[in-house]
């Protein structure tokens, strides 16, 4: 059975079960089951399956797992923790999140006015919200107005002089009041560490956010000068998301630890709590030997824990309580895209294509029977005798002796000799046959689009788990590539030699083949670009019932043609007008042909961009 290294990636989220790949929740049913639910319905193109239940398990897993840590250091400092926006902000993600969460006064963080309105607005009152990154007055002003309604809410501060509007803001809010309704405030302290991976520069000197030590002496001085230390409550630091490695972590905990301190010892009274920030990373490697983090949740939570405990012991201070602000580790697994697979671009090295003669030039009919009788005992050498016999043949074909007939079944036959001898010699892992695997590939056309849905493979080359949905009790053998639909040759996760990505060999004239990404749920969907006008695709909500049965909920479709036209301000109903008068005035048709004509222009208006099927349907024929 061929698992595609679920293993590695799956936290025994899935489960293979006969030849499907299935939720390992409820009644287990099989993606391709929901999928083939929702295609009936008439929604073609690709499908974004969310599972609230793996975004509680997610929550659930983080929360036991610090609170086990504090109980094994018996740690006095309470656990909190929130959800940065900016990982995913979709309702259909953000609304089931909050749904899940109510038992673990789980809050959210923003970075931005429109993810505080979010915030603002989701929230449970009392539950946590920080507020990050860079702000003018107007964001400064929501935070009070939040805090005005109730809200737990405390703003980082990033420079001094988002310290000095908030004193002016301040002024402007309570200046009448004896005690101030206010924001708490924060300050990201501006590491010396600095990260590891693809993001390490959100810590370290260089980085963007911040104060430095003698901007945080400094600000300490302006809150105390306005009587403001009853407000500064938190420091802050993120190092970096998909840190994989936990040393730059334990380097920065002791150095924010020691800031915390001293910056107590100086008097912040107020001051009870760090906030780690993000990073957990997520393992999105699906092949032996390229796992991306060397560290569990468990041994995270222990180093974080002990690590604030003996600073706080050492220097003589209370235990602060701990946030953080992990998003990846939260969001990633939740969602799954399914895309059909449309075609086959190398249909033609089979054997329906090859167009034998009654007399053949010699070598074919060797190739022919090199074909035949290839076996695992003897592939090594026949592949070797077909490659030469490729070498000879061309030329006789450049010098005119062989003719265009001969030179495609050479082609047929060689390609079809190489894909046996790989299956045959699977387990020899050599370079020569690596090589051959890149020349053989077939290319997998899918109905999505990489640059709206998997946006973080094209930006970043962030590897994400694939496999079909069902076959799997079936080896694959066909080194493959994957073709999205754009117009766009970066549109592609080419063949990788070193993440080696086999699929099946199917007619799609025949049967229907699915491809599922995982992990497809953090920073990406709203980075999702409309290339080619391809849009967010048709998503759902699976839910389980008391019963384990599974049910679909908010299915949000494909945004339609006239929309995302609409969406780009043109003005529809120029476009409407303007195609509507064409056909009405053309002198090449019919009344009647008219009718039609328009009837399905209004129809595929009215549908989103994504294919139906690319193969002529009986109907059409
Ligand atoms: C301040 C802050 N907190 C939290 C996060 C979330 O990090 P992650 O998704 O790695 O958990 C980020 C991400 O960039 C961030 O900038």
């Amino acid at each position: 059975m061929k698992s595609f290294g679920l293993n590695i990636w799956g936290d025994d989220n899935f489960i293979i079960k006969n030849d499907t790949i299935n939720i390992n929740y409820g009644s287990k049913p099989s993606l391709l089951q929901i999928a083939k639910e929702i295609r009936e319905k008439g929604y073609k193109g690709p499908l974004l399956l969310r599972f609230p239940h793996l975004i509680e398990k997610q929550i659930s897993t983080l929360f036991h797992t610090f609170e086990k840590a504090k109980k094994e250091f018996n740690y006095k400092g309470a656990f909190h923790a929130v959800f940065p926006l900016k990982v995913n902000q979709f309702p259909n993600f953000i609304e089931p999140l909050i749904d899940v969460s109510k038992n673990y006064n789980y809050g959210l963080e923003a970075g931005s006015k429109a993810e505080l309105i979010i915030a603002m607005t989701k929230t449970n009152i009392g539950s946590p919200i920080t507020v990050n990154g860079f702000k003018d007055k107007e964001m400064i002003s929501l935070c009070f107005i939040a805090s005005k309604m109730g809200h737990n809410i405390t703003i980082t501060i990033e420079g001094l002089v988002e310290l000095e509007t908030i004193i002016q803001v301040n002024h402007e809010f309570n200046n009448k009041l004896e005690k101030p309704i206010m924001p708490k405030i924060g300050m990201r302290i501006r590491l010396h560490s600095s990260g590891v991976g693809a993001w390490a520069k959100s810590g370290g000197y260089g980085s963007k956010f911040g104060l430095t030590s003698t901007e945080l002496l400094e600000a300490y001085d302006m809150l105390k000068k306005h009587g403001l230390l009853s407000c500064l409550w938190m420091v802050h630091f993120h190092i970096g998301s998909q840190m994989s490695n936990i040393s730059p972590l334990k380097k920065a905990l002791r150095e924010a630890g020691n800031i915390y301190a001293e910056l107590k010892k100086r008097g912040a009274y107020a001051l009870g709590a760090i906030n780690i920030g993000g990073g957990l990373a997520v393992e999105y490697s699906q092949h032996e030997g390229k796992t991306q983090r060397n560290y569990s949740l468990q041994e995270f939570a222990n180093d974080v824990v002990f690590l604030m405990q003996d600073i706080a012991k050492s220097k003589g201070v209370d235990e602060p309580d701990i946030f953080t602000e992990s998003g990846r580790y939260i969001a990633a697994s939740h969602s799954v895209l399914i895309a059909p697979v449309l075609e086959l671009f190398s249909q033609e090295y089979n054997e329906k294509g090859l167009r034998l003669k009654k007399k053949n030039p010699p070598l074919i009919e060797e190739l022919n029977d090199l074909y035949f009788s290839i076996s695992r005992k003897n592939a090594r050498e026949y592949l070797h005798d077909a490659l030469d016999h490729m070498e000879s043949l061309l030329t006789l074909f450049d010098l005119g002796y062989i003719d265009l007939e001969d030179r495609s079944n050479t082609e047929i036959l060689v390609n079809l000799i190489i894909k046996k001898s790989i299956s045959l010699l699977q387990y020899e892992d050599t370079d020569e046959l690596k090589k051959l695997q890149d020349r053989i590939q077939e290319k997998y056309l899918i109905n999505f689009s990489l640059f709206q849905s998997l946006p973080d493979f094209w930006g970043l080359s962030q590897h994400f788990p694939v496999m079909p949905l069902d076959k799997l009790d079936i080896e694959p053998v066909n080194p493959a590539s994957i073709w999205d639909i754009t117009c766009d040759s970066d549109g592609e996760i080419g063949f990788n030699r070193d993440l080696p990505l086999y699929l099946h060999e199917i007619d799609i004239s025949k049967e229907e083949y699915f491809l599922a990404f995982f992990l497809t749920g953090a920073y990406q969907e709203v980075l999702g670009m409309k290339h080619n006008l391809f849009t967010h695709p048709t998503e759902v909500i699976v839910c389980f019932d008391e019963n384990g049965e599974y049910y679909i909920e908010k299915l949000v479709e494909a945004q339609n043609i006239i929309d995302v036209i609409d969406d780009l301000e043109y003005d529809t109903n120029i476009i409407d007008k303007t195609l509507k008068y064409r056909i009405e005035e053309s002198n090449h048709i019919n009344k009647e042909e008219k009718k039609e004509l328009l009837g399905k222009l209004y129809l595929y208006l009215s549908e989103n961009s994504y294919l139906k099927t690319i193969q002529a349907t009986d109907e059409d024929r």
